[in-house]
């Protein structure tokens, strides 16, 4: 059940964060800017990313995108809303909604991304994975995913479970 399939879609969750283009107003930076001053890298977020919200003394933000977004990988599905929301702070995001992966019949959140050093750890409560960051680069597009951008090799991660059960969150 552990497997690199897992492993894929937890990497292209976090692909889908941090993104490419996508600017509030000529004075604002846009959302990969953001990501940077947070030190995350690029290649979070989708393209179609219309715009964001940011409380820079709390680090709550949304970033929404133009349409909810959904593919296959290796047999498991993943789905962004059109809006994402949470607590960014520098190399980590926190209270993370917006993004979940299916993993056997359970729609499971992805609620957490944290950055130590190269790596790179997402957690969907019930396991994370880890990923080395020069894994994103590039931003996965919707629809294709993975596959548009030549098949980015995210599968360097460690895969462990927690100890808690699935739960299902929607
Ligand atoms: C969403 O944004 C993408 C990328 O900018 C664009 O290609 C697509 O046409 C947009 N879709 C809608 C429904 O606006
Ligand atoms: C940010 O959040 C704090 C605490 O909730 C609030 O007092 C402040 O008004 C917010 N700032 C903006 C720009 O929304």
């Amino acid at each position: 059940m552990a497997s690199p399939a897992i492993l894929c879609i937890l990497f292209i969750s976090l692909s889908l964060f941090t993104a490419s283009l996508a600017s509030t107003s000529d004075s604002s930076p846009t959302v990969y800017e953001l990501l940077e001053k947070y030190d995350f890298p690029v290649g979070l977020l989708p393209k179609g990313v219309t715009g964001y919200e940011l409380n820079s003394t709390t680090g709550k933000f949304t970033v929404y995108l133009n349409k909810t977004c959904s593919f296959t990988i290796d047999g498991y599905n993943l789905k962004y809303k059109t809006e994402i929301s949470g607590t960014i702070s520098t190399d980590k995001i926190k209270d993370l909604k917006g993004i979940q992966v299916k993993v056997l019949f359970f729609w499971i959140n992805i609620v957490e991304v944290t950055k130590d050093g190269d790596e790179l750890e997402l957690s969907v409560g019930i396991a994370s994975a880890d990923f080395t960051v020069d894994n994103f680069y590039e931003s996965p597009e919707c629809g294709c995913g993975f596959d548009c951008n030549n098949g980015i090799g995210g599968k360097a991660g460690k895969f462990r479970f927690n100890s808690k059960p699935f739960v299902s969150d929607s």
